[in-house]
């Protein structure tokens, strides 16, 4: 209890020191709390790779202020998380907070909230997550975005009968949620929803049953660094041989594992928000810039990695470097820009991300692997936050 109290204090004190010292500062600091070990490295060194490239094509002057990362790894560890996120804001006084993936960006909410810090949500993929601290903003996805999509897309095109396979944590339940529920209602039935843990993962008993309900389509999601396993089981399991189509949010054909799924993947068809081969100026300028400076393929959480120091940037700007949580949650509401992934913008209300979903199919192109973007869906808003209105 007493410790809770000091807890509160200090991180009051560090909303008073932020408000104070707002003007007089020339160092706005920038604490970045993402996974760099542990479970879901891959997530971290994609998002990270996106936060690097955006500073060295930006610089690390914005508004006369030096800007200041501080990064730190949560070790997929969400108790972690919120440790390093409250050290940030009591010892190094950070002005803005980043936050990676579900569970560790759940655990900083309320720390955002107390210290009046903006916390930029690079990775998180589930509806609440904005929903649980005022001075949260998303820049990554919702897997409702994309599940429902894809839901309607697989029922018009000849799947009846699904089964889901879900990685058990929160966005994977909101995949299925969305999925089931666009699905069914455009006359689809589920035979099974199958739950495989979110550590160390084996496939193989799973797909298995998967198989054995005999289903036209299977339905995945699997969080980005699993694809690669995934999709090795599901083709050495036999189920693209006896006929099974795979569908899912663009996770499972994640731009990162793609390139070394081999040709059995082909034509797999996904929703995703990002594909490394969206055909557009500022995309081919990212991908290549990309590579060079992280040695591999963008992949679609890198996205908001990028973009959220976008939204950081351009929020000093419009602040002239003030770096009050307030104001710059201010001017990050309602913002809109080109990404490497199309057109986004900050919902004002909800201060989650839109973003076009597009509907794409496994192709080679130029011999490699790729995701080809085939339909637009423009403007998507987060399903879940839009049915509760
Ligand atoms: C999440 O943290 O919500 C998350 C992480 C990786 C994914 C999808 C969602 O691929």
């Amino acid at each position: 209890m007493l410790s809770r109290f000091v807890t509160a204090a200090a991180l009051a004190a560090a909303a008073s020191f932020a408000a104070r010292g707002a003007l007089a500062q020339d160092t706005i600091k920038i604490g970045v709390v993402q996974s760099l070990t542990g479970q879901l490295t891959a997530v971290g060194k994609q998002v990270m790779g996106g936060v690097r490239l955006y500073q060295q094509q930006h610089g690390s002057t914005v508004a006369g202020k030096k800007i200041e990362l501080i990064v730190k790894d949560d070790t997929t560890v969400p108790d972690v998380a919120k440790r390093l996120a409250q050290e940030l804001i009591v010892n190094d006084k950070v002005n803005i907070l980043t936050t990676g993936i579900t569970p560790a960006t759940f655990a900083i909410a309320p720390l955002a909230t107390q210290a009046k810090v903006p916390a930029v949500i690079m990775v998180s993929g589930t509806s609440s997550a904005t929903e649980r601290s005022p001075y949260m903003v998303r820049t990554s996805f919702t897997l409702g975005q994309q599940s429902g999509i894809i839901g309607e897309w697989a029922a018009k095109n000849g799947s009846k009968k699904v089964v889901i396979v879900q990685s058990d944590w929160a966005p994977g339940a909101e995949a299925t949620q969305v999925f089931t529920d666009s699905f069914t209602k455009a006359g689809g039935q589920i035979a099974e929803t199958l739950k495989v843990p979110l550590a160390n993962p084996d496939f193989s008993p799973f797909l298995q049953r998967a198989r054995d309900a005999n289903p036209d389509t299977l339905f995945v999601f699997i969080p980005a660094g699993q694809a690669g396993l995934f999709v090795k089981q599901f083709i050495d399991r036999g189920l693209d041989k006896a006929g099974i189509k795979l569908i899912g949010p663009g996770d499972v054909t994640d731009d990162d594992d793609l390139p070394n799924m081999g040709d059995g993947i082909i034509g797999t068809v996904t929703a995703g928000h990002y594909s490394a081969y969206h055909q557009s100026a500022a995309n081919k300028i990212y991908v290549e810039a990309f590579k060079k400076l992280n040695g591999m393929r963008p992949n679609f959480i890198s996205l908001g990695g990028y973009d959220g120091m976008h939204l950081i940037y351009e929020a000093l700007k419009k602040t002239n470097g003030n770096p009050d949580g307030d104001g710059l949650l201010a001017a990050m509401k309602g913002m809109k820009w080109e990404s490497p992934r199309g057109p986004i913008a900050i919902d004002a209300d909800t201060r989650d991300i839109i973003q076009n979903v597009y509907v794409r199919k496994v192709e080679k192109r130029d011999g490699e692997l790729y995701n080809v973007e085939f339909a637009t869906f423009e403007a998507v808003k987060d399903p879940i936050k839009a049915a509760k209105k």
